[in-house]
């Protein structure tokens, strides 16, 4: 008989949850998150992406890939979201969105629940998850926002899309006062003007809201992107030295701290152990 002692349990992974959202459409929050959870896995860290824009799904257009089954089969087949997630560029996994299942966007409380298990499964086996919604903070997506951790709220810097920010960040209050918000200026001439757009956002909801946003950093505007969208490429791997996949890599470096400061602070997820989560009421 062996007197070895067993071997400690394997304690599950914890992953450190970011929502990708936006107020107005079309800012660039599919590429952020894409290239973002490229850059984060290339520092060593497991990420998924889940392309939670139910209504339009295009992360996986985005990276050429032609997936055979989406979240979708997860709510009309119960197949796990862990099954689901296909191997992307970089070592990220991708859970694909399904495309016209537009009733999912008022899920009921136990299809919910469902569906929250199932993001625990996948939170288990990665570092990183990060959520890409669609844009306007919907009831879907205010949901996926309550799940994250920390929101990342993108903003182009032109004045409608500041607008738009604005208000995406006092709905998303509104519904949940404790949320943790930090906003990335995306196709910025230059970190001057990303700082000026935060603090005009500051200067607005401190003023109305009644609290402020972090700054969680800015992407340059950058040709190279439209030219690796049409190619169906990653840029940051791609063109890693593009000014783009630059400003991504400090991103990157950002959140690659603040998960690790996570996991070695023990922290549960959000939606960890608590039933009463705003996420989960209808
Ligand atoms: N930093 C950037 N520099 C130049 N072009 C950019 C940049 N970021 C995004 N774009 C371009 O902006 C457009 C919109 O990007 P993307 O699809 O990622 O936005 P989105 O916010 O996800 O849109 P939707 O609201 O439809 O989901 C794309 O054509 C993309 O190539
Ligand atoms: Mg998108």
């Amino acid at each position: 008989m062996s007197d070895r002692a067993a071997p400690p349990p394997r304690r599950a992974r914890r992953a450190l949850v970011l929502a990708v959202t936006s107020g107005k459409g079309g800012v660039g929050k599919t590429f952020v998150a894409v290239n973002l959870a490229i850059a984060l896995a290339r520092n060593g860290l497991a990420t998924t992406l889940l392309d939670a824009d139910l209504s339009l799904a295009n992360a996986d257009v985005l990276l050429g890939l032609a997936p055979p089954r989406t979240i979708e089969h997860f709510f009309r087949e119960r197949v796990p979201l862990t099954e689901l997630a296909i191997e992307g560029p970089g070592g990220i996994r991708l859970i694909p969105a399904g495309s016209g299942i537009p009733e999912l966007a008022s899920l009921p409380p136990e299809e919910m629940l469902h569906f929250v298990e199932g993001l625990r499964a996948v939170g288990e086996c990665c570092d990183v998850l990060l959520i890409d919604t669609a844009a306007g903070i919907g009831d879907q997506v205010s949901r996926m926002l309550m799940l994250a951790d920390r929101t990342l709220l993108v903003t182009w810097p032109e004045p409608a899309a500041l607008v738009d920010a604005y208000a995406a960040l006092k709905v998303a209050l509104r519904r949940d006062p404790g949320q943790e918000i930090g906003l990335v200026v995306n196709g910025a001439d230059d970190e001057d003007e990303a700082r000026r757009v935060h603090r005009r956002l500051v200067a607005a909801a401190s003023q109305f809201l009644g609290r402020g946003i972090d700054f969680d950093g800015f992407v340059l505007k950058d040709p190279a992107v439209a030219d690796a969208a049409r190619r169906q490429a990653a840029l940051v791997i791609e063109q890693p030295l593009a000014p783009a996949s630059r400003s991504l890599e400090r991103l990157a470096a950002k959140v690659v701290a603040r998960a690790r400061a996570r996991s070695l602070s023990g922290a549960s997820p959000r939606w960890d152990g608590n039933a009463t989560h705003p996420g989960l009421q209808h």
